[in-house]
């Protein structure tokens, strides 16, 4: 079914405002999306009716936080179909979730001499933190190679899964290519070598239907702030037996059973990973934002990206002096309509510069993915147009027009 774009845009209050005298066209949604009225109302209901602490009193407006604060994890499990809302830890973000699990997880399991499998498209998130492992431990870090089309190559992803590899971390969809991996192929070889995986769902579950059981893999990580909801929160989904055998990684109230002078013991799943207020305002907003996505139904998101990356896509090869970098228009299937791209003779923040003066607000840098940005596209910086629920063919005209401008400015 195909979205009612326009009565969306009236669900998202800043797409009114002007940038630069001119109407707002966001496209820069893989950094971060908008929000519709439905998230931030929820979150002002919150604190105008029933602010308090979870957990912690018997009062009326305290129970009805920490059910909403339960009921939100309910909501994002059934949506990335978890067998369980005690599968969804709350953290801050998908960074912090990554980091959990290889300081957690990966503190105990990670040896001198094992071996770490990522691929050459992930984001800093999903490099820095194994990094910092690898190296405390003695661990090898090892990478999976692009193909030319820009997607993981699986011939060189089974030939690294020979070194039997400890754990295997890739992102489900590139911020920077767009491309969309095979998360579930990519798990079951990882499990056939005997590996735990991890993937990165920054990307993926604010644009495509996830299901994390069919996946099978053990942990998997998101943002709110990309998927409609609040920044400040995110979640870590991990399979139930894997956080059963994990030590927290915060110590402190909410996350123990009893307290001893000496010694702890540990609350159950998932507050065993919560320790402290946590942001029940994020929750309650996330919730309001899951709310929002599964009324829209996912397949019908993806397919509205979909057509925006496809017409985005025909007209940037109209351009000549325009390079796409990312799978092409006949790979709009497996793709998100995210799409990086460099002008000839123009640096892409000078690009960016011309098109915010247009009003159209794109993104232009290393896209915190500087290993693909540099070393496989071979570029400092690209710039990059992502879409979203609320884009329409005409915002791609304007920032088509906007990159012509920039050409001519800049090639004088
Ligand atoms: C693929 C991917 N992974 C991880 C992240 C990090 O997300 P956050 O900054 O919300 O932790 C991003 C953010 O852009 C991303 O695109």
């Amino acid at each position: 079914m195909a979205l009612d774009v326009e009565k969306i845009r009236k669900d998202f209050p800043i797409l009114k405002t002007q940038m630069n005298g001119k109407q707002l066209v966001y496209l820069d949604s893989a950094a971060t999306s908008q929000k519709p009225k439905q998230v931030i109302n929820a979150i002002s209901r919150y604190y105008k009716t029933y602010n308090a602490n979870i957990h912690r009193a018997i009062y009326k407006i305290s129970e009805e936080a920490t059910e909403g604060y339960i009921d939100s994890k309910e909501k994002l499990a059934k949506f990335i179909h978890a067998k369980k809302g005690l599968e969804i830890i709350y953290v801050r973000n998908t960074t912090e979730a990554i980091n959990l699990v290889s300081l957690s997880w990966g503190n105990d399991n990670i040896k001198q001499g094992d071996h770490i499998l990522i691929s050459k498209m992930e984001h800093h998130s999903n490099i820095v933190p194994w990094q910092m492992l690898a190296k405390k431990k003695g661990a090898m870090l090892d990478y999976i190679e692009l193909t030319p089309s820009m997607h993981i190559d699986m011939e060189d992803y089974k030939r690294k899964l020979q070194s039997r590899p400890k754990i295997v971390a890739f992102t489900h969809a590139s911020n920077v290519l767009g491309t969309i991996n095979d998360a579930k192929l990519m798990t079951k070889l990882a499990h056939d070598a005997g590996a735990v995986v991890l993937v990165d769902g920054a990307q993926s579950v604010p644009h495509i239907p996830v299901n994390v059981q069919e996946i099978d893999c053990d942990f998997f990580a998101l943002s709110s702030h990309k998927m409609l909801g609040p920044s400040g929160i995110g979640a870590l989904y991990a399979k139930e037996a894997m956080l059963d055998a994990m030590n927290p990684l915060f110590g402190g109230g909410d996350m123990i059973r009893s307290v001893d002078l000496q010694q702890s013991t540990w609350n159950e799943l998932p507050w065993k990973f919560e320790a402290g207020t946590q942001n029940i305002e994020g929750a309650i907003g996330l919730r309001a934002a899951v709310k929002y996505l599964k009324k829209l139904g996912m397949e019908n998101v993806h397919e509205h990206e979909k057509t925006l990356t496809r017409y985005a896509l025909q007209r940037l090869s109209e351009i000549d002096y325009v390079k796409v970098h990312g799978p092409g228009i006949n790979d709009v299937e497996k793709r998100l309509g995210v799409i990086s791209f460099t002008i000839q003779g123009v640096h892409p923040h000078d690009a960016a510069a011309v098109l915010d003066s247009e009003g159209v607000a794109i993104r232009s840098g290393h896209h915190c993915a500087m290993p693909l940005v540099r070393n496989i596209i071979g570029q400092p910086a690209v710039s990059r147009m992502s879409f979203y629920i609320y884009n329409r063919e005409e915002e791609i005209d304007k920032a088509i027009d906007a990159v012509s401008k920039a050409k001519k400015m800049f090639s004088k």
